[in-house]
């Protein structure tokens, strides 16, 4: 079975191929952070017109390197959400338009079960059941993953998700767009006795986070010592660290809670290395198996949609002649396979 992913639910156009013996063979991002950059974050409007423009001639070139026909395809699988109603709206009306006039099915994909199967891409693969840690720039969550299909959330952000804080507080830094990377990079010159920002939310029990906090404080810090390069180097450090430590102590009750061995870790935020080194002293600590995506597939991409889709074909599952866009779409809401 050989499966064509589309993901454009924000700010990357992402197409892949992916054969269920032969695993990932082909697969392309174009990015348009350059296109955002002058505006510090996604304009929607200027996201759908690039996807328009991006989709198919990357459909064309995707399936060229796989050398893949349409009639070798025995499905597309899109994003159907979370995520902006005009760029789903591109994926999923060309995801499901191709579907058709190739007369294969099609399968509307939700974004966060993309990100956590995407560790699936690669071996090992993660076995269920295990806790998933989903943090990427519109969500942060905790799970319990007993399959596909069924997640029990234990946890969830109260206001700013993970990445949405990382791009709050690069722009209070002046840093650029998108901030997770910035800050990471900036922190590298940290100096980590400086400042020490506080653990949001760990001094009570319960599995919930907040970020917002964490932004205030960096500018609170800033204005009180300025914002020379040392400066902000240092805030940008214990900011990372005070994230990265904040989950650590969550994923740990997380473990302690459910019991579970294992624990995933996606979404754009889990290309962090700070974060990654952190859950990895407290996984040896605990003898917890950690598994992320690779790097180029913690943010967005079609890989992990083309999977997702895949096991959700396998699984019989399949849309009617309709196509989907769904900005909001609870992940509880999905059907167990
Ligand atoms: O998963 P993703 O590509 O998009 C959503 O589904 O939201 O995640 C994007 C988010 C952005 O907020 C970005 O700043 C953050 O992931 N991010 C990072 C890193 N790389 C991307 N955050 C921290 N450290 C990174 N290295
Ligand atoms: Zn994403």
């Amino acid at each position: 079975m050989r499966i064509l992913g589309i993901e454009s639910s924000c700010d990357e156009t992402g197409i892949a191929i992916y054969d269920a013996d032969k695993g990932l063979i082909a697969h392309q991002i174009h990015s348009q952070i350059e296109l955002h950059a002058t505006y510090g974050g996604v304009v929607p409007e200027l996201a759908s017109r690039d996807h328009i423009r991006k989709t198919i001639p990357l459909i064309r070139q995707v399936m060229a390197e796989a050398e893949t026909s349409p009639e070798q395809l025995n499905g597309i699988a899109y994003t159907a959400g979370p995520g902006l109603m005009g760029a789903l709206l591109v994926g999923a009306s060309i995801g499901r338009s191709l579907a058709y006039a190739w007369n294969i099915p099609a399968v509307s994909i939700h974004h966060l079960e993309g990100h956590l199967l995407a560790p699936m891409l690669d071996d090992p693969k993660p076995e269920f059941p295990f806790i998933a840690l989903l943090v990427s720039g519109g969500h942060t969550q905790l799970m319990e993953v007993q399959g596909v299909g069924d997640y029990q959330m234990l946890g969830c952000t109260l206001d700013d998700a993970a990445g949405e804080a990382f791009d709050k507080t690069a722009k209070l830094l002046k840093l650029g767009y998108p901030g997770g990377p910035k800050i990471a990079e900036c922190a590298k010159q940290g100096n980590p006795d400086r400042y020490k920002f506080p653990r949001p939310m760990t001094n009570r029990p319960g599995l919930d986070f907040s970020f917002s906090g964490l932004k205030t404080f960096a500018l609170n810090t800033l204005h009180k010592d300025g914002d020379d390069p040392q400066t902000k180097a240092d805030i940008a450090l214990a900011f990372e660290s005070a994230v990265a430590e904040t989950m650590v102590i969550k994923c740990r009750r997380a473990v302690e809670q459910t019991k579970l061995k294992r624990l995933v870790v996606a979404g754009g935020v889990s290309a962090n290395l700070h974060l990654r080194q952190r859950l990895g002293e407290m996984g040896d600590k605990l003898g917890v198996e950690v598994f992320y995506p690779r790097q180029e597939f913690c943010t967005d991409n079609g890989a992990m949609i083309a999977y997702a889709g895949l096991l959700r074909l396998q699984a019989g599952e399949q849309d009617e002649n309709a196509f989907y866009a769904r900005p909001r779409w609870p992940l509880n809401e999905l059907n167990k396979i």
